[in-house]
């Protein structure tokens, strides 16, 4: 939880009662490295010109030979730094060393990293692990990778990523919990518990960063960095939550978003960052800029030029500037001209200078050889909390006449290139994994002891190989297919028109199952994807997304029946791409989609998603019954029967969703409300009891009033967002 005491917020005081204007502004100062060298434009200018073509690769790397980082030195030790990204040990302890020995106050750096999924232990981007809906597990997860992470001095993770994303075209879906709000804002503050828990020794801890706030993951058409248009009653009700429960939990620091809100950027958005974040939420850490998003406000045209730029966001609340240089440049001048009051620099200088008092770092400022090797060859404890996140955020989508789980002493023809690809185990937003962690899913088969022989056949992209396809068809009893995208499809700046498989990999999948083979599908992705034809032609199919270092183990664990398949959908996948975006906790408009001709759906693709939120199948089955709503005074008991009617193990996610039927805005269909596990033997069965707040079932109007209204409500419970069981009652509060 981040808070200080009185002791500390006195020390903050006190010395920022010594400081200059300058050095209060050089804490506002974020200074990315630069790489500097033989060449005359910025580094940015250069790799546009890769990018676009106009710089052979050859000529690139060449140039890169002789290149040298500028981790600005110089400007540390004049104070005029406060944070700084790097990623090992004796950097950290080097660039600290100057600001805090060398530098007027010795006032030390925050060092920042995007530490996503896992510092050197990665394990399984956010999309996969969120569904698990286990948010132990998500703050197990997050207390590794501080640990790890602050090894090399890093204390001040970017992450959690908490955005709400309901168009799966949009490249960062990989990077975030999914569609849902509430299994956002679960996952949210159990990323902040893990991050930021652990205070009995400052290895233990990081700074958390929500980002990004708000409503990125709302981009138009899925595109990234694009324009974000909503009722406020939407801002409120679905992508508000997240960042209120982190915040509510202790989060440090937020991290504004790059699109504009209803007009107005992120960056510059008083309404969001003053009013709301630290006025109505109190809000008592920092906030800081995503990278370039001020000097981007020239181009939103919200901004006349850098300074106009600068003094919006100062003002607006933005406290620390990434890699602009902007505050370090304009600001004195904007406080002299009276364009931003100094209060606005106090209040930013005190917010981060209380961060670092928080985080430790006045007294423990450097990273001692032994921490900085403690991680060096990873845990096994590490690596097993990889494998089990890998193995139970794995979702079985189909399995036809129970193909799997596969008999690994049977001849298996291991099909794609992705099964043998190590680097691309590891997903989006990886930064400090090392290829010799990372296991495939060719190299779990082998841990594994399977029967198999390997065709690479086809990738995400390139050509399919004919005759190594037609040997792959010929040798094997049954064939695994591992299809899907490279680390490089989703991420930032990844979002994509076409959302079904990429290259040749469906022609793949046609031709092996033209042999007359049985054939299962896993599917490494970091998105939602379009599979009407998968659905109906490939007889099994798993969603093992990129599940970092320990996937090829995860893998073979499920795949041979080691481990039941738990995980459930936290996106929904659309039948088409045209159908995005699409999401379970809808309005139900009108003309509810239907098979009727004059319902809201689509001629050629009906209006419903191929598998929806919260959907995920087992090797065995699971049957409900006995649904009783209890009105319990301020809650609602709600209790089910839930028996595994199979012949094997498994684990089932109950889900508990409302609906508000009549009020006085239009409200979802579903809305989800709790969700509990339930491991159960075969034949076994048990009664699950879940409460429901009554104030939980309120909502927030245009105005931003949370108002609770009587009325007829549904209780639905069940294992996804569409089969369930339901209960009418009358609620009043
Ligand atoms: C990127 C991302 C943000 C990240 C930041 C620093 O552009 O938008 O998520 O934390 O820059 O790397």
């Amino acid at each position: 939880m981040y808070r200080l005491t009185d002791a500390q917020r006195a020390r903050v005081r006190e010395l920022l009662s010594r400081m200059t204007l300058e050095e209060k502004i050089g804490q506002m100062n974020q200074e990315s490295m630069s790489i500097v060298g033989g060449f005359d434009v910025p580094f940015e200018e250069l790799i546009e010109m890769l990018t676009d073509g106009r710089l052979p690769k050859e000529e690139f790397d060449k140039i890169m030979s002789t290149a040298k980082t500028d981790y600005h030195e110089d400007e540390v030790r004049e104070g005029l730094v406060g944070s700084l990204m790097v990623q090992d040990a004796e950097k950290y302890n080097e660039l600290q060393h100057i600001a805090v020995e060398e530098s007027r106050l010795g006032i030390p750096l925050l060092i920042g990293l995007d530490v996503i999924h896992g510092f050197r232990t990665v394990y399984p981007i956010a999309i996969a692990e969120a569904g698990t809906f286990d948010e132990k597990l998500f703050q197990r997860t997050a207390a590794m990778a501080a640990k790890e992470s602050r090894s090399q001095g890093i204390n001040w993770h970017f992450a959690p990523m908490v955005d709400v994303a309901r168009d799966a075209r949009w490249g960062r879906v990989s990077e975030g919990p999914g569609e849902d709000t509430r299994l956002a804002s679960r996952f949210a503050r159990a990323k902040i518990q893990g991050l930021q828990g652990d205070m009995s020794s400052p290895e233990n801890y990081v700074a958390a960063c929500l980002k990004h706030y708000v409503a990125y993951g709302a981009c138009e058409s899925g595109r990234d960095y694009n324009t974000a248009s909503m009722a406020p009653a939407q801002l409120y009700n679905v992508y508000l939550p997240p960042f209120r429960a982190a915040v509510e939990a202790g989060a440090a620091t937020v991290m504004a978003s790059f699109n504009d809100l209803n007009g107005v950027p992120c960056t510059v958005n008083r309404l969001t960052l003053r009013q709301i974040l630290k006025g109505e939420w109190k809000f008592p850490g920092l906030v800081v800029s995503d990278a370039n998003a001020i000097r981007e406000c020239v181009n939103h045209g919200i901004a006349a030029d850098q300074y106009d730029a600068g003094v919006q966001a100062a003002n607006a609340g933005m406290d620390i500037d990434m890699g602009t240089r902007i505050y370090i440049k304009e600001l004195k001048r904007a406080v002299e001209e009276g364009k931003v009051p100094l209060s606005v620099i106090d209040e930013a200088a005190e917010r981060i200078l209380s961060v670092k008092m928080w985080l430790g770092l006045f007294e423990h400022p450097y990273v001692s050889p032994e921490l900085a090797a403690r991680y060096e060859t990873l845990p096994e404890a590490h690596l097993a909390l990889a494998r089990e996140a890998g193995e139970r955020s794995i979702v079985l989508l189909k399995n036809e006449n129970g193909l799997l789980p596969l008999d690994k002493s049977k001849k298996i023809s291991l099909v794609g290139k992705l099964a043998a690809e190590r680097t691309e185990v590891v997903g989006a937003w990886a930064l400090s994994w090392r290829e010799s962690d990372c296991v495939s899913i060719q190299d779990g088969f082998d841990n594994a002891g399977a029967n198999y022989r390997y065709f690479p056949c086809c990738g995400p992209e390139g050509e399919l190989d004919q005759a190594q396809l037609e040997e792959a068809a010929a040798w094997g009893d049954v064939i695994v297919a591992v299809v899907g995208e490279t680390t490089a499809m989703s991420g930032e700046a990844s979002s994509k028109a076409d959302i079904t498989l990429p290259g040749k990999q469906r022609e793949l999948l046609e031709k092996l199952l033209a042999g007359g083979k049985p054939v299962a599908a896993l599917l490494m992705n970091g998105r939602p994807l379009a599979l009407e034809w998968e659905s109906v032609h490939v007889p099994a199919i798993l969603e093992c997304w990129h599940l970092g270092v320990q996937m090829g183990n995860a893998v073979a664990s499920v795949l041979f029946g080691d481990r039941a398949p738990e995980g459930k959908l936290a996106s929904s996948f659309p039948r088409m791409t045209g159908q995005c975006p699409i999401y379970y906790s809808h309005p139900n408009t009108g003309r509810p989609g239907g098979k009727g001709k004059f319902t809201s759906r689509y001629l050629d693709a009906g209006w419903e998603p191929l598998y929806p939120f919260g959907y995920g199948l087992s090797y065995t089955e699971f049957a409900y019954d006995g649904l009783e709503v209890k009105d319990a005074g301020d809650t609602l008991m709600v209790s089910v029967d839930v028996r595994n009617t199979g012949s094997r193990p498994g684990v089932e996610t109950v889900q508990l969703y409302t609906r508000d039927v009549t009020a006085s805005i239009v409200r979802p269909v579903k809305e989800l409300k709790d969700f509990a596990k339930a491991a159960l033997a075969p034949g076994e069965q048990k009664r699950v009891t879940m409460a429901v707040q009554k104030n939980d079932l309120g909502f927030f109007n245009d105005a931003g009033q949370y108002v609770l209204e009587d009325g007829k409500f549904i209780v639905y419970v069940g294992g996804n967002s569409r089969d369930c069981l339901s209960q009418e009652i009358e609620v009043t509060f």
